[in-house]
């Protein structure tokens, strides 16, 4: 069997200027992670915005139990063939655990990933000195980045867990501060993770670069879940911020619709998905 789109509808390409004005517009966008051909060519036949081979895939395709174990091979590898199931479908491919180690490896591990495998950018976790002043090299080499703030996953153990960020005003000031401070680097995009509503609510509003949410309430710019998770096929229990779209529907196809949709209409995250 082939991964074959030729059947699809063409449609405009999504690229990261139109990202911005589907802000300005306030057209929520639509972003779903994918690993593979297949599940890459589902995402592009559902017509969603943005497709994410997001690091994710070390706990949902390796099962490890963090993140911390993807390389940039693993990244490498899925982010190519992501890319052969996309058309219009812009793709955003993860800069795994320590590809930010220093300037020379995250500008190898971009030319990797965009360069020779596909994405059309890199998301890069974080806000501290040295990865604002990544954004700011990969910005000045034409590679767009989504910046990533909040519950960031690499960050787990320094957390002590996958917690959600910003509960107290200081921490949620912190945030807010990393959101202003990625925009001003360069970044072109934020996902913004695991933190309550109004924080996603006040830092949606004080950019002007596009919010995705996960975790992060209705009022991001879009949102962004997991495909496996929205799947409902996670083994163990499924996170608050996630809903299978599967359950009642008959098909992948079916429950990705109903997730594009449901982020368009607004009904998805319902109140039931989201922080206090
Ligand atoms: O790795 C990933 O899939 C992600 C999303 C959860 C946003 O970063």
């Amino acid at each position: 069997m082939y991964v074959d789109n030729a059947s699809v509808p063409a449609r405009k390409p999504m690229t990261v200027p139109g990202l911005r004005t589907m802000k300005a517009q306030g057209r929520k966008i639509v972003m779903l992670t994918a690993y593979d051909a297949s599940f890459a060519a589902q995402v592009e036949a559902a017509g969603v915005d943005v497709a994410l081979v997001g690091d994710s895939l070390g706990m949902v395709v390796q099962g490890h139990r963090s993140t911390l174990p993807v390389t940039l091979e693993d990244m490498a590898y899925h982010t190519r063939a992501v890319a052969r199931g996309l058309h219009a479908t812009l793709l955003i491919s993860d800069l795994p655990f320590m590809a930010d180690r220093d300037l020379p490896h995250t500008l190898e591990a971009a030319a990797r990933l965009v360069g020779e495998a596909g994405a059309a950018a890199v998301k890069i976790e974080g806000a501290a000195p040295h990865i604002l002043d990544a954004i700011a090299a990969l910005v000045a080499r034409a590679v767009p980045v989504c910046a990533h703030l909040g519950l960031t996953p690499q960050s787990v153990h320094k957390f002590g867990g996958f917690r959600i960020q910003g509960r107290e005003q200081e921490a949620a000031d912190r945030v807010l501060a990393q959101a202003l401070a990625v925009q001003s680097a360069g970044a072109d995009l934020l996902v913004l993770e695991g933190v309550p509503s109004a924080l996603g609510e006040r830092i949606t509003s004080a950019v002007d670069i596009p919010v995705i949410g996960i975790g992060a309430g209705p009022h991001c710019d879009g949102q962004v879940l997991v495909i496996y998770d929205m799947l409902g096929i996670t083994p163990g229990k499924r996170p608050k911020f996630s809903k299978d779209f599967l359950a009642g529907r008959g098909s992948v196809a079916q429950a990705i619709a109903a997730f594009a949709e449901d982020v368009r209409s607004g009904a998805f995250p319902a109140p039931e998905h989201c922080f206090d």
